[in-house]
């Protein structure tokens, strides 16, 4: 198991967010964390990567207790999250975007890479080779020079993950990356997400789009209440009574704008 997240519980005032969870996600694998609106999923990334501490239990990753690091370090081990809501630079290019990802793995400062951009050297175009591979690997390679902004919404979500995959991830954590897409944008996105497992990288992904979800993953666990109500393959969790009562009977691809 590259993750390992034992016993955990996260607990805001009196609301129990997450109400003590187990689970592993396997190396080389994507691993899906479904489960209705409120169920604990976001939470759960935010702990793994550092943005929130647990009430109780603890994340390893790699055989190392990485619980309460700060996200910087956590990132730095090659965890690396996107956000449900975006975290984009709105008045940045594609391209600047992408380099504040190469700067989330600690490997160049963000300043110094905007502001030496231009210069030729050896370093700049190596960071800007890696820009471009990671651009033209999500399908933005016509929009280099496009402000953020200016993007349609499907596709600032390609450029998150192109920003995330530019931070060199072991493990990618994506928090609903097919939210606001077109069911084209969507096939896209689930080629590209199978293309980064194959290319090694583990992928751990929340998402209320149960046809992508079903068509990609490895493995699927199921939150409902702060709980995990299931944990199997895509056929088990399809077949299981209490999944289908939570969650998938409810008709919904749910998800919030
Ligand atoms: N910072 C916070 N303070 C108080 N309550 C919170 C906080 N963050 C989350 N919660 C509550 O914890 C519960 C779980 O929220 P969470 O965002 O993890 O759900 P989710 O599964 O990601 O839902 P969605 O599918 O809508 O994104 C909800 O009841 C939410 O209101
Ligand atoms: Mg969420």
């Amino acid at each position: 198991m590259i993750l390992e997240v034992r016993d955990l519980a996260v607990r805001f005032g009196g609301v129990t967010a997450v109400g003590g969870v187990s689970f592993g996600v396997a190396a080389g694998t994507v691993t899906s964390l479904i489960g209705p609106n409120g169920a604990g999923k976001t939470t759960a990334f935010n702990v793994i990567t550092g943005f929130q501490r647990p009430t109780a239990g603890g994340v390893m990753h790699d055989g190392t207790t990485i619980t309460g690091w700060r996200p910087h370090r956590i990132a730095a081990r090659g965890l690396v999250r996107t956000f449900q809501k975006t975290s984009l630079f709105p008045g940045l290019s594609v391209h600047e975007n992408v380099l504040t990802g190469l700067h989330l793995r600690g490997r160049v400062g963000f300043v110094a890479a905007l502001l030496r951009r231009g210069r030729v050297g050896a370093e700049e175009r190596a960071l800007d080779d890696e820009a471009e591979r990671v651009i033209g690997f999500v399908g933005l390679g016509a929009r280099r020079e496009t402000l953020a902004s200016a993007l349609p919404y499907g596709e600032q979500r390609l450029l998150e993950l192109a920003v995330a995959l530019a931070a060199r991830p072991r493990l990618l954590l994506l928090d609903e990356p097919g939210s606001g897409m077109t069911i084209s944008e969507k096939s896209a996105l689930a080629a590209l997400i199978q293309r980064v497992r194959d290319d090694g990288i583990t992928v751990f992904l929340v998402e209320h789009d149960m046809r992508l979800v079903m068509g990609i993953s490895d493995r699927v666990l199921v939150l409902n209440y702060g709980r995990l109500i299931a944990d199997g393959s895509v056929t088990e969790v399809q077949r299981d009574p209490e999944v289908i009562r939570a969650y998938l009977g409810t008709g919904a691809t749910r998800e919030r704008a």
